[in-house]
């Protein structure tokens, strides 16, 4: 029998409380190894660990059968093992080339040779298939997902004989992931070892070789990715739903919330139409770049707009959204994409994150938070959302990524605010939160709440939505009532608004 790459046993690692418990994984040259479990189950701490990032505190792990004990990420790059981390690691001032050559920029006599650098960057985004990016783009300018394809191509840009993907595709658009996997299936072709961690079930199913699941820090499955089915995975993952916490479902009626007449800025956003109901959940579908967060950042007032007119509801004169403070005091709530620069303040307490938005409402009367009442609010939302932590004056910083995420949604969710636009409200979060997440957001529009959901899976969307709307290079191209949607239909409608002989797209 071939030796596994890397062998990982009896691992283990505590913070305030136990993380790994003696975890163990084989992971084979030229194979694909899912990892997967809930959100706080420890697979990014292992992948630290793996990585010389962090240390173990016992166990023992070999590479090819001899002792590997990583003391800094170099000695991990040494031994070929990188890693695509969860969180972006790039630098918002320096361009693409610069980025992905930052270790080793070319010079020539001591000076910067920027030819040869731009030369090289396009030649790895080339190979990489990446063609979407130029060299020269700072990457401040890129969008979330656009940042996170940079950041694998810098990883695919060394040889490496085991490469971590710490949930890549987390902002990726579908042509984008196809871009990653063809990567993949030539890297585990030459032998590299891929450890790839999701929580798209349909992804593990299209590439794993093997599968290995962690609960609590502890390997619980581990086997062939061919036989193992998708609910004994699931229920490997989680102790089952409890049902009761998805909330009201039953719909209310619907009345108009905003009403979104012409909306038009710097060609993001190009004309659009479009009405948003109290008591329903409208999913707005769309590529990466199609205007779908901008759209959601012109109602927020994060981003003006040049044309066209945002009313209230039926009678009234239309809102001035000069800025965010403008739009919430309009009772409009937007929980942001990128939620690492917009949503969590990662130094402050979980206290403070699910909090600081609502503490007029957390007051007494003499003026002093009521500490019991904030306490009370925040645990029923660490519940509702299953936010594992061990006190809610641990920092932010120290929850697992998907944890962090769901700070940033129970924020809005104690504020009383009856609008309230969601961009990816489920990236990163794992299945069982997802249903719960799923429950919340249609309690909201139960509670006669205006709830706009952007997202990337369109699966997600039609599984939630009341309403679909489509957007396309800037255009709304469609909106679809429940029950009139295919996926083909929305697929269609997604590359509607780059057939420029239609300027004025929005079929009904
Ligand atoms: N620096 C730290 N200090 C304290 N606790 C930590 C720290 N880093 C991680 N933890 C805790 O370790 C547990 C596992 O976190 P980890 O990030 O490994 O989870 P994960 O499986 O990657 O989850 P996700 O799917 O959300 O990314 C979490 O409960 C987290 O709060
Ligand atoms: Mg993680």
């Amino acid at each position: 029998m071939t030796l596994p790459f890397l062998q990982i046993t009896g691992l283990n690692k505590s913070y305030a409380t136990p993380v790994l418990e003696n975890t163990h994984l084989d992971i084979s040259a030229g194979k694909v190894h899912a990892l997967m479990g809930a959100n706080g189950a420890g697979k990014t701490t292992l992948c630290n660990i793996i990585c010389g990032i962090t240390p173990a505190d016992s166990g023992y792990m070999q590479r090819l059968g001899r002792p590997y004990q990583p003391d800094s990420i170099l000695d991990a790059h040494h031994a070929g093992i990188r890693m695509v981390m969860q969180e972006l690691n790039l630098i918002a001032d320096l361009t693409v080339a610069e980025n992905l050559f930052f270790e080793r920029l070319p010079t020539r006599y001591g000076i910067l040779n920027l030819e040869q650098l731009h030369t090289d960057a396009a030649t790895l985004l080339h190979t990489v298939g990446i063609n979407e990016l130029s060299p020269s783009q700072k990457v401040g300018d890129l969008g979330i997902g656009q940042q996170q394809l940079l950041e694998i191509a810098r990883a695919l840009a060394l040889p490496c004989q085991l490469l971590i993907l710490d949930e890549p595709t987390a902002a990726l658009s579908d042509p984008q992931v196809d871009l990653l996997f063809n990567n993949i299936k030539r890297l585990t072709a030459a032998g590299t070892a891929i450890l790839y961690i999701s929580h798209r079930m349909e992804e593990i199913k299209r590439i794993a070789d093997d599968i290995s699941v962690l609960r609590d820090g502890h390997t619980v499955f581990s086997g062939s990715a061919e036989i193992v089915s998708t609910q004994t995975l699931i229920s490997h993952m989680a102790a089952p739903l409890d049902e009761s916490a998805q909330g009201e479902t039953t719909p209310a009626k619907t009345k108009p919330a905003l009403r979104l007449r012409g909306i038009g800025r710097n060609e993001r956003l190009r004309g659009i139409d479009l009405d948003i109901q109290y008591g329903e959940i409208l999913g707005i579908a769309g590529l990466m770049g199609s205007g779908r967060t901008e759209l959601l950042r012109a109602i927020y007032g994060a981003d003006q707009i040049n044309e066209g007119k945002i009313y209230p509801d039926v009678d009234k004169q239309p809102l001035k959204l000069k800025s965010p403070v403008d739009a919430v005091a309009h009772g409009i709530g937007l929980i942001p994409e990128d939620r690492k620069q917009q949503g969590v303040f990662l130094t402050q307490s979980i206290r403070f994150n699910v909090s600081f938005l609502s503490l007029n409402r957390l007051t007494n009367r003499w003026g002093w938070i009521d500490r019991v009442g904030e306490h009370k609010v925040i645990q029923q939302q660490i519940e509702a959302l299953s936010i594992k932590c061990d006190s809610l004056d641990q920092p932010a910083a120290s929850l697992s990524g998907g944890n962090q995420q769901k700070l940033s949604i129970a924020r809005w969710l104690i504020r009383d605010c009856p609008i309230l636009l969601f961009d990816e409200p489920t990236r990163g979060v794992d299945i069982h939160t997802k249903s719960q997440i799923y429950g919340l957001l249609r309690a909201q529009a139960a509670a006669g709440k205006a709830v706009v959901v952007v997202s990337s899976e369109n699966s997600e969307l039609t599984g939630l939505s009341d309403r679909i709307a489509v957007m396309s290079n800037g255009f709304l191209t469609a909106t679809f009532e429940q029950g009139d949607w295919t996926s083909e239909l929305i697929t269609a409608a997604a590359f509607r608004g780059f057939d420029a002989a239609r300027q004025s797209v929005h079929d009904k």
